[in-house]
């Protein structure tokens, strides 16, 4: 039986199931890696061979993997990541995301919670008046919500004037408007329909009419959708609206709120959903335009 002491032995025999190889490997980095490189790359190498290890992962079990990673990168180009939905499903983005709020802000009480960006974002959505509407060509089976809240500082508790809110949503087709040249999205929305900048007012308020979101499914045409499937997981994503909030010498916020009577809350296909992000639309009186109200305030930490 192999043991450590075999390692580069005299007879040349490598234990590559003994940790000594694990050390080796590692050790193989240079002296100009960078301090955070090393430091990532030595858990990353320690970690995926005690992976496979445990697993007792085999040559063709390696190669699908491969194989999926590969597939990953040539369905991906400018407009489309898989490599990030692939993270997706399995929660790193998520954990990822988590982990970098907690440390930027050291979990601040009354911080509104971060959650992932997703791949739906766009950097051109155009400003409009707070009061206005985001749903344009509103379909029937569409209930509008009039959504509105004050940006607030959390350290100061003062309004924060200025902010922009930027919101975007899928419809109730569970697509989203996309740049005409996107696949997969819905060329019959007009450009930029739901979606859109708000600015804060005096007192730091917003307000806009949109849709009351529905669930909807991730892609499931890619290896993302492939590996759902493999391991018997549906593709839906709960009703939720992004938003990613700015104000001058705070901390940018990205995040989703999410309704507290989707189905799906409790098994996002993507694992975004925190307590803290959970809302309720209510009836809205006295107003022709939108049969529900949503209020939701956000509080933003200074910025490091
Ligand atoms: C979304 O918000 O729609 C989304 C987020 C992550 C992966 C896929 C979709």
């Amino acid at each position: 039986m192999a043991s450590s002491t075999d390692q580069n032995g005299q007879n040349g025999y490598v234990d590559v199931l003994g940790l000594e190889f694990t050390r080796n490997v590692i050790g193989s980095m240079g002296p100009d890696t960078w301090p955070r490189l090393r430091e990532v790359m030595t858990a990353l190498i320690k970690h995926v061979h005690d992976f496979a290890r445990d697993v007792q992962l085999t040559t063709d079990e390696w190669m699908a993997g491969v194989q999926m990673i590969n597939w990953a990168g040539q369905m991906s180009d400018s407009k489309r990541n898989e490599g990030q939905l692939l993270c997706d499903v399995i929660g790193l983005e998520s954990l990822v995301d988590d982990i970098t709020f907690s440390a930027a802000t050291k979990s601040t009480s009354g911080l509104t919670a971060s959650a992932i960006l997703g791949p739906f974002w766009r950097s051109d959505a155009p400003i409009r008046e707070n009061g206005t509407t985001i749903t344009f060509d509103t379909p029937e089976d569409g209930q509008i919500v009039f959504m509105h809240g004050k940006v607030t500082s959390v350290e100061t508790g003062r309004p924060l004037a200025n902010a922009t809110v930027d919101v975007w949503q899928a419809s109730t087709n569970g697509k989203n408007s996309e740049r005409l040249d996107c696949r997969g999205q819905d060329s019959k929305q007009r450009d930029c329909n739901l979606r859109g900048v708000f600015k804060t007012d005096s007192e730091g308020k917003y307000s806009f009419y949109c849709l009351r979101p529905t669930p909807y499914p991730i892609p499931q045409d890619g290896p993302a959708g492939k590996l759902l499937g493999l391991m018997d997981r549906h593709v839906f994503r709960p009703a939720h609206i992004h938003l990613m909030v700015c104000a001058s010498g705070c901390r940018s916020l990205t995040t989703q709120i999410f309704d507290e009577d989707c189905k799906y809350l409790g098994n996002d296909s993507v694992f975004a959903v925190k307590d803290d992000l959970k809302v309720r639309f209510v009836p809205r009186k006295d107003d022709p335009r939108a049969e529900l109200e949503l209020e939701y305030n956000i509080s933003l930490a200074k910025a490091a």
